[in-house]
């Protein structure tokens, strides 16, 4: 992703968002008890089921690419059998591949509640590129974007049970005809093919995976009398994570006024876990400081280029979680396995994935188990 300029017509396109759905706080106990701090098989970088096979060298259209890509189905089709999922296939000439079609694949995954036919039900959208960049060769993108695709991973897994659990509860205490007025969301995952650069960073060199999805969602209508007309219309919130995984700590700006409120959810509950003691990295930082920034305070008038923008451009509220200034090894080799603190991976996921309880509104879903203690490092 590349910094620059917005201009004044995306500012206003981007502030003709939907109206933000009502969003419920998790209690401290149930934080406690859902969001225990181990969960280090997941992210272990040599064995670890979620992390470790997704980073190798991902270049859209390689077997490697496919192998990631069988993963993430894998993973779904076997942890999550609930979820439905897609993969979203399209062609694009690049600047290094002359006449050659290059073939790139975005994963999708959904889940909504059973009663509910798909164009009724917005998303919150959970997204990351898969992709990694072709030079240098044998660039892993540890950070870029392997690791947030298993935070997301994780995250999801970790309240799979308690959206069953709300919609069984729901269609088991509300009458047929106010289900179908029910207003309770799904949620989806994104991973994106495509969003490096081949050649050097343009709107055409860029994002092919992202431009494509969005071109296609704006086009594909719902059947008539559908609450959503479209696929895109149907996205309640995408949530971008880039960049994430080392270990230096880098601040997340809040870069648009009209996600800013998802922005200061997502703060509070930081700041909550934190103070909880249920962080495992550095605990004397923060990654999102603009909890207090206020709504009419001046955003940035620069913003990130990255795989909202095409979705942006359409209307839909992103919450872009990069940081402003970028890791030390971005773009280097040296973003590989080792350059990961799993600790801050394991606090991404956790984080994600308590946001997500928060806006899914999933107070009082998570089965009641005894506590989980928690798991101290030797
Ligand atoms: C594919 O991934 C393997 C690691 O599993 C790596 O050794 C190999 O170099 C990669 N291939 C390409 C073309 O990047
Ligand atoms: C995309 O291509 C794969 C084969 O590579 C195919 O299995 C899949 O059904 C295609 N997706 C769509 C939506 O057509
Ligand atoms: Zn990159």
């Amino acid at each position: 992703m590349r910094l620059c300029r917005v201009t004044t017509a995306l500012a206003v396109l981007a502030s003709t968002c939907l109206k933000p759905n009502a969003y419920s706080t998790l209690s401290d106990s149930t934080i406690r008890q859902r969001f225990p701090r181990s969960q280090s098989r997941d992210f272990d970088i040599h064995t670890g089921p979620i992390l470790a096979p997704i980073l190798i060298p991902r270049v859209p259209g390689t077997e490697n690419s496919t192998k990631v890509l069988d993963h993430f189905v894998r993973f779904f089709q076997g942890e999550l059998p609930e979820w439905n999922i897609e993969v979203q296939n399209s062609t694009s000439k690049t600047p290094t591949h002359g006449n050659e079609d290059v073939p790139f694949r975005n994963f999708i995954a959904s889940r909504r509640p059973p009663w509910l036919s798909d164009g009724h039900v917005g998303y919150l959208t959970l997204v990351a590129h898969y992709d990694s960049k072709i030079e240098p060769v044998g660039f892993i993108g540890a950070t870029d974007s392997a690791a947030p695709c298993a935070m997301i991973m994780s995250a999801v897994r970790s309240i799979d049970a308690a959206m069953t659990n709300k919609w069984q509860k729901m269609q088991e205490t509300t009458d047929e005809f106010e289900l179908e007025d029910s207003n309770a969301l799904g949620l989806q995952v994104l991973f994106l093919d495509g969003e490096e650069a081949f050649h050097s960073w343009t709107a055409t060199d860029s994002i092919y995976g992202a431009r494509a999805l969005a071109d296609d969602w704006d086009t594909a209508m719902y059947p008539a009398r559908s609450t959503y007309k479209t696929k895109l219309n149907s996205i309640d919130l995408f949530v971008l994570l880039d960049l994430l995984g080392s270990g230096e700590s880098l601040p997340i700006p809040s870069w648009m006024q009209n996600t800013h409120w998802a922005y200061q959810h997502l703060a509070k509950l930081e700041h909550r876990l934190r103070k909880m003691g249920l962080f495992k990295s550095d605990n004397s930082q923060t990654w999102l400081p603009e909890k207090d920034k206020k709504n009419d305070a001046i955003f940035q008038q620069t913003m990130m280029q990255d795989d909202h923008i095409p979705f942006v451009a359409r209307g839909v509220p992103a919450l872009h979680l990069i940081p402003s200034r970028f890791p030390s090894q971005w773009h280097r080799i040296g973003d590989n396995a080792e350059y990961l603190d799993i600790p801050t991976v394991e606090d991404w996921s956790l984080l994600t994935a308590a946001f997500a309880a928060e806006y899914l509104e999933l107070e009082g879903s998570f089965e009641q188990a005894p506590v989980v203690k928690r798991h101290e490092e030797l």
